[in-house]
């Protein structure tokens, strides 16, 4: 049985990732923490395997690094901090350390589709749409689109465009130009339920990843 901690247990995802613990097997909702539930991170640490977290861009970081310290294995879902901070961290730490800036498997799709169509047709621009409580732009899942794209020998254009409304949850465009064409890719998380698949995954696989620190579900599938 993996014992499973969800920091940022009453937000719009922890709340989700609660639930989908409960009802996956091998696992157990064993703690939650949450400054809306009165709960620290720190209290809780002594009970769980495994942090989920998704909390904030400024306390993501920190949260992360205190689970490592303390041997915890971290899911981090979080957007909107420097990644390349936590790489430090976590290659320093003593446990493993997964992110994903998208725990959907269809925009992790959209991403790999994007990296060929890149190779053919380099130019194009980037749409990311979210609900209005979002707290970054570009979202992470935009960010790290346009960094594989630019990898596959892509020319992402500036800036990536962020639109933020009541009524969307995730959503994200892609659309390359050629001569006399245009192809748009585009990925729609409609329910918070897109991503639960995703995270159970990674909480079973991150105590046995060969390295410290790894970034995308693609890693895992
Ligand atoms: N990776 C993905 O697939 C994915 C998908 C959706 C959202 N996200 C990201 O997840 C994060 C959370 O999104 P949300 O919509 O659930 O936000 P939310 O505002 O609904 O929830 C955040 C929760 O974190 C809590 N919190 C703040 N500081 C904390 C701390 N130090 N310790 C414990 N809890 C703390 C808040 O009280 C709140 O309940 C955002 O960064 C968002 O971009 C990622």
């Amino acid at each position: 049985m993996i014992r499973v901690g969800v920091c940022g247990a009453a937000g719009r995802m922890g709340g989700a990732v609660c639930a989908a613990v409960e009802a996956a097997e091998g696992m157990e909702l064993a703690a939650k923490a949450d400054p809306a539930l009165d709960t620290e991170l720190a209290a809780i640490l002594d009970r769980v395997d495994v942090i989920v977290d998704f909390t904030t861009p400024d306390t993501a970081l920190d949260n992360a690094a205190a689970c490592l310290r303390a041997g915890v294995h971290v899911v981090l879902g979080t957007t909107g901090f420097d990644l390349d901070a936590l790489r430090e961290v976590a290659e320093a730490g003593g446990a493993n350390c997964f992110v994903a800036p998208n725990f959907a498997i269809g925009a992790v799709l959209l991403m790999e589709v994007a990296q060929t169509i890149a190779r053919h047709m380099p130019e194009c621009e980037i749409v990311e749409l979210h609900h209005d409580r979002k707290l970054d732009a570009p979202s992470g899942t935009a960010k790290r689109t346009a960094e594989l794209i630019g990898a596959a020998g892509g020319a992402v254009h500036e800036p990536i465009h962020s639109v933020r409304l009541p009524g969307l949850v995730a959503h994200q465009e892609v659309i390359f130009g050629g001569e006399g064409q245009t192809l748009s890719v585009r990925h729609d998380s409609i329910d918070r339920a897109s991503f639960m698949p995703g995270v159970v995954l990674a909480v079973r696989r991150v105590a046995g990843l060969p390295d410290r620190f790894t970034v995308g579900l693609e890693k895992l599938l």
